[in-house]
């Protein structure tokens, strides 16, 4: 007997005869097909469909287990490059928050894509992004990743000066450039929006409206964006926040924060506080848009569940003591509380390499001085943020082993939001994905 599996279709035959049809046949599903599931239509497209039906049984795999990528996708520095010029460059991408620059001259620096950004507040209040690429030799202007610039910025290499407008405004010897076009020498702008009090930025030529982006995914979510804005995002403040340096992939981490098949085995204390997650068939239907309920008689989502912060003012009593989380593509993750809200930002650095910021966000008023702790709700994504980290670099060393190069499995409970995820990522990387799986 010769079993094969082409991606998730497996074929099974009894007769040896049959063996080598069968190995020639799963060649070409690798070939042709990718990673992608390999289907009946595409079996008759091989004229091979009555042959298998009399000679093999066929057994299709796709209602109970569905692919994964490849391993190549999580190791390859070409996968990488595509995913930077055909994602990260090209989408309204997550880069910080407007509270971070709340003054003329205030900025922050990103990684976004292969590129750094300069994020800086203009002295009428807008904020805008440009290259970190002086015009003059090419030196960083911003050597740091926050921090003052004043009324201008100033390249340390020789001093070119821009307005925070990106206006080309002083050099050395300036009266030597007479005559040049300054306007020329501007500092490269890319687009910049912000939404609930974070910032986006894009680096396509001519983005779509960002709401287009995100709206639609939020809604896709709650089921209702009325639901989203009684959180009133761009009026919370920072309380806490952790970097994390993680050794993988960045799909590794979102696919694992969109499965819950994992909660029970790694998350005792999330699962503890929201009993649902218990279940490794949570999420077989997607996501439920009425949230998961934190458990009777525990009066918050923290790490002891004890400590009780004043609900978010924008929302309703229906909205306590529920949880939702969301990713909202390509590089942001959201989780909802009743008295708090959780933004993680990620920026993919290498192949194996993904930096994570996770930030806790109140109500100014919870944080002002000796009112409310708020360390306990804090502690507990902390710990979840740490054991999703942990699996992630579990999985990303064995992306390169022979055993991961047709990839793994998504079980029932994983397929529909992932699959949806894979929908997403390979609609983007459209011919990327097929030359990488060639
Ligand atoms: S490289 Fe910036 S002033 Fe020379
Ligand atoms: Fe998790």
């Amino acid at each position: 007997m010769y079993k094969s599996v082409g991606r998730n279709l497996r074929l099974l035959c009894d007769d040896p005869a049959a063996a080598g049809w069968l190995r020639w046949l799963s060649q070409q599903a690798g070939a042709q097909c990718g990673w992608r599931a390999w289907n009946h239509t595409r079996l008759g497209q091989f004229g091979l469909t009555r042959f298998l039906q009399k000679e093999a049984r066929v057994i299709a795999e796709t209602d109970v287990l569905t692919p994964t990528l490849d391993g190549a996708y999580y190791t390859d520095p070409g996968i990488l490059a595509a995913e930077f010029e055909r994602i990260f460059e090209r989408e309204w991408y997550y880069a910080g928050r407007a509270e971070e620059i709340p003054a003329p001259g205030r900025f922050i620096r990103r990684r976004v894509g292969r590129e750094t950004v300069v994020l800086v507040r203009g002295r009428d209040q807008a904020i805008r992004g440009f290259l970190n690429v002086c015009r003059h030799r090419g030196a960083q202007l911003c050597l740091t990743d926050s921090g003052e610039a004043g009324r201008t910025i100033r390249c340390p290499y020789h001093a070119w000066t821009y307005g925070l407008d990106g206006q080309l405004v002083a050099a050395p010897n300036w009266r030597a450039l007479d005559g040049v076009d300054r306007g020329r020498y501007r500092l490269h702008q890319v687009h910049v929006a912000t939404w609930e009090g974070l910032i986006w930025v894009s680096l396509a030529r001519r983005p779509g409206p960002l709401n287009e982006q995100l709206r639609p995914q939020v809604e896709a979510r709650l089921g209702d964006y009325g639901k989203f804005e009684r959180y009133r995002l761009g009026e919370l403040t920072v309380g806490a926040r952790a970097e994390y340096d993680v050794a993988a992939n960045w799909k590794l981490i979102y696919e694992n924060f969109q499965e819950c098949y994992h909660c029970r085995n790694i998350h005792p204390e999330l699962v503890t506080t929201v009993p649902q997650f218990k279940s490794p068939a949570i999420g077989a239907e997607g996501y439920d848009p009425g949230g998961y309920p934190i458990a009777a008689g525990r009066p918050s989502f923290s790490l002891t569940g004890q400590t009780v912060l004043p609900r978010l003012p924008g929302l309703l009593p229906a909205d306590d003591r529920l949880f939702y989380g969301m990713v909202v593509r390509p590089n942001c993750f959201l989780s909802l509380v009743s008295d708090h809200v959780i933004v993680h930002r990620f920026e993919p650095v290498a192949p194996d390499r993904t930096l994570a910021v996770c930030e806790w966000l109140f109500p100014a008023q919870t944080l002002e001085a000796g009112r409310y702790d708020v360390a306990d709700a804090v502690a507990l994504f902390g710990k979840v943020n740490e054991q999703d980290f942990a699996a992630a670099q579990w999985c990303q060393p064995n992306m390169s082993s022979r055993a991961y190069a047709r990839g793994g499995v998504l079980v029932p409970s994983e397929a529909p939001v992932i699959s949806r995820y894979y929908q997403w990522y390979t609609g983007l990387m459209g011919e990327a994905c097929r030359s990488a799986t060639g």
